[in-house]
């Protein structure tokens, strides 16, 4: 299979720059591609990221521009372009602005790197990933939003905190919207394959689950004018490297659903098999009855929210 040479990452604010910063220090690859509109930003990003090389010892070579026709030819495009949400706002209420911004971008991917993935972290990521889906007209395993996944490795940690036994050992799954209206499959946790309930009450893993739906929130409220982006940077690394390694990694990611969960046209987070092709299977898992009303909600969520505009 074709290797993975040129990345391009099209927004390189917070999440963009860390990511562009373990792609280095992670994978071989030929080129990485920063893009932005703001003015010198990608090109400064970019030379003090060459600066790493001396430490990291890369041979990549790295463009930082404002001309986003450099994606051109990618095997994986990025889009964490638009803008990120500050204090009292939700993710939701980013829609209009990065909508218009995530149109003009699938335009360009389209004409310009038409054979690539596209790994979507733009908020609310649901939605852009819908949007970039449409406007590329791209296969669905081409496009992967990254939401669930960051949702995921919050949950891992809250069930870590509590539990206090080897991250590696913990599983955890959060399906639906990278919303309020998420839903970490806390009862179905695991550590070394033993159910969560053998370690934990009742009340704390209800604790721990509201927990989750929060934590993103939590952090922006404390942060005040930009979002996390240490956990979503890696998220979406997780999502390259799959890819790049051709791991075939089950991660929770979001992906426009053609009837699997009973949901149709529709982008929400679901356990994914990711490879070099993008997303290779979706699974779909046994829900417990109170889960599948819950995922459903989501999914009318969404449609209720994309009919507004
Ligand atoms: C968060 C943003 C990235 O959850 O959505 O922190």
């Amino acid at each position: 299979m074709e290797r993975v040479k040129k990345i391009s990452i099209i927004g390189v604010g917070s999440v963009g720059s860390t990511l562009a910063f373990n792609i280095l220090k992670n994978l071989d690859i030929e080129e990485l591609i920063l893009i932005d509109i703001a003015g010198s930003l990608a090109k400064g990003v970019a030379l003090d990221l060459e600066d790493t090389r001396a430490f990291l010892e890369f041979s990549t070579k790295i463009l930082g521009t404002s001309n986003i026709n450099h994606i051109k030819n990618s095997d994986i495009v990025v889009v964490t372009a638009g803008k990120a949400r500050s204090a009292g706002m939700t993710r939701y209420d980013l829609l209009n602005i990065n909508k218009e911004i995530a149109k003009k971008i699938a335009k360009k991917i389209k004409e310009v790197a038409p054979t690539s993935l596209v790994i979507v972290i733009t908020n609310p990521v649901d939605f852009i990933t819908y949007v970039i889906k449409k406007e590329t007209g791209f296969g669905r395993e081409r496009i992967i939003g990254m939401g669930s996944s960051l949702d995921s490795a919050r949950l891992l940690n809250l069930v870590y905190q509590m539990v206090k036994i080897s991250p590696s050992s913990i599983e955890t799954m959060v399906l639906g919207m990278h919303s309020k209206d998420m839903l970490p499959l806390v009862k179905k946790c695991k550590v070394k394959g033993i159910s969560i309930d053998k370690f934990l009450s009742q009340e704390k893993i209800k604790l721990i689950s509201e927990k989750t739906k929060i934590r993103g929130k939590e952090i922006v409220e404390l942060l005040k004018n930009r979002s996390a982006h240490f956990a979503p940077s890696l998220a979406g690394y997780q999502l390259i490297e799959a890819i790049v390694k051709d791991k075939k990694e089950i991660i929770c990611a979001s992906t426009y659903l053609n009837g699997e969960y009973g949901i149709k046209n529709v982008c929400i987070g679901v356990p994914c098999i990711i490879g070099r092709k993008g997303i290779i299977k979706i699974i779909e898992i046994e829900l417990s009855r109170e889960e599948k009303e819950k995922l459903l909600k989501s999914a009318n969520y969404f449609r209720e929210c994309m009919s507004l505009q």
